[in-house]
């Protein structure tokens, strides 16, 4: 009886949108008078706003309220699969080592001229420098301590305050980046034979460390939207022992999907009846273009995420310097990461903490998210101007990614295979998951600007897909 009336306040809504009487950036009614209005209960109000935000139609914005989205009339979002809810081993397909072997994952073109460093990332040079002429005798006669620079740690404490997560600054370690941080996590949590929960489609660098780790995967359904969904992770508990559930609730790769506050709970509220491990992976945490968005481990009760990060998206892949923050793990994590590397470079954190406490990380994240939100119009435009009409993608309030599914009769491996032949290196779908799902599915970064060689190579790609 009450899918029945949710679904009733969906229809309601979607078709208010569809008909243009709710319009782009308007404000529903406060979840109180919608149950009011409507007669039915809070629970069912949120049910049916949750519905409406994986259709892309509204979007919640915290501590204001729901409104209408801005891409509500053209969203065309691809479709949610449903992977069967079994564990199943891990094995990564070769192609990924070959884009990789390329430096491509975010760059069609990886061979392109390469856009000029903002004056930010020169600032951070001279402060890394200034580090470096500083660091003489001392510093290369005793290892850090493995905990990491208190200084840094602190600086990454600060940043988490902003989005209203609060924790000490010895409840970091700094890592070697945030793939070390995930492979820290899942040793700590897991062992050989082990059920993972990860969304499908999930970041292939976890599915890698499973199949390493020899853990079987649990793909969960997520909405290219609204990410995990908390439904089907539901169901694969009341089946499958689950020890650890891997997620990247803000702005996950290769959606671009961002978790609605009430998942997350659900999600926490699983974790503790089912007493699993929660790894959150943080990585494109700050690059939002609008909204502050708060981590799940600021709903952590129990010490039982893992919250894992780096400085390799937001601002730069070559430092190698992420952290872990593990909650009940931490002490294991501390012992793991000096058996595995010792301990992290002083000098290059020490360069990044007074870069951070200068201002110059902060000024760089202005700059550089709205960079990020140009460039994904632009490569929105290019798609509307050289793709066929009929593809359906995401379109992320943050991050660096869209997700786009092309036609059901269309093998993304073999355009790999066509367009490496001009160069043009794409992220097939399937690497995103060890079903082989998502074969018309690929990722499409806009981390560079889609202007000269590279508009060319989306144009390039969008004759292929129509030959196709
Ligand atoms: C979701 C996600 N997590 C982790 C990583 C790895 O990050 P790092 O370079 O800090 O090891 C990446 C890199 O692509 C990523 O997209």
């Amino acid at each position: 009886m009450s899918i029945h009336i949710y679904q009733d306040l969906v229809h309601f809504f979607s078709a208010k949108i569809s008909d243009g009487i709710l319009l782009p950036g308007d404000k529903l009614p406060s979840i109180r008078s919608l149950a009011k209005q409507h007669d039915v209960s809070k629970n069912t109000v949120i049910r049916a706003l949750m519905e409406l935000e994986k259709k892309a139609l509204i979007e919640a914005r915290p501590q204001v309220g729901y409104f209408v989205c801005i891409t509500a009339k053209e969203a065309k979002v691809p479709k949610q699969l449903y992977p069967k809810l079994v564990p199943n081993e891990v094995s990564v397909p070769a192609i990924f080592y070959d884009i990789m072997a390329r430096s491509a994952a975010f760059d069609i073109l990886p061979k392109a001229t390469q856009q000029q460093p903002s004056t930010h990332l020169v600032e951070l040079n001279r402060h890394l420098s200034r580090a470096l002429r500083d660091s003489v005798h001392n510093k290369s006669m005793y290892y850090d301590s493995p905990l990491g620079l208190a200084s840094l740690r602190q600086q990454i404490k600060d940043r988490y305050r902003m989005r209203e997560l609060t924790l000490n600054v010895d409840d970091f370690c700094i890592t070697s980046g945030c793939q070390h941080s995930l492979f820290l996590a899942l040793l700590v949590t897991c062992k050989p034979g082990d059920n993972v929960a990860v969304e499908s489609p999930a970041f292939y660098g976890v599915l890698q460390l499973l199949e390493q780790l020899k853990l079987n995967v649990i793909e969960v359904s997520a909405s290219s939207v609204t990410g995990l969904d908390p439904l089907e992770l539901e169901k694969a508990l009341s089946n499958w022992q689950i020890k650890a559930c891997i997620v990247t609730p803000t702005f996950a790769t290769p959606t671009g999907a961002t978790m609605p506050d009430a998942a997350k709970k659900q999600l926490i509220n699983l974790a503790n009846s089912h007493d699993f491990a929660v790894i959150e992976d943080d990585i494109y945490g700050e690059l939002s273009f609008a909204k502050v968005v708060t981590p799940i481990k600021a709903l952590d009760t129990q010490q039982r995420v893992i919250l894992c990060s780096s400085f390799s998206k937001s601002l730069s892949r070559d430092l190698r310097i992420g952290w872990i923050a593990a909650g009940r793990w931490h002490n294991d994590v501390v012992r793991l990461k000096l058996t595995s590397q010792l301990a992290s470079c002083q000098t290059q954190q020490q360069g990044l903490a007074s870069f951070i406490s200068s201002g110059g990380y902060r000024r760089h994240l202005d700059y550089f998210t709205r960079t990020l939100e140009h460039q994904r119009e632009q490569l929105l435009i290019a798609l509307t101007k050289y793709w066929p009409r009929q593809i359906r993608y995401t379109v992320p309030q943050g991050g660096i990614a869209l997700w786009l599914e092309l036609d059901a009769n269309l093998d993304t491996v073999k355009l790999y295979q066509e367009t490496i032949k001009d160069n043009i290196v794409i992220t097939p779908g399937v690497l995103f998951s060890s079903a082989n799902f998502y074969q018309n599915y690929i990722r499409l970064s806009f981390n560079h600007a889609t202007v000269g060689k590279r508009e060319k190579a989306i144009k390039r790609l969008g004759q292929l897909i129509k030959n196709s």
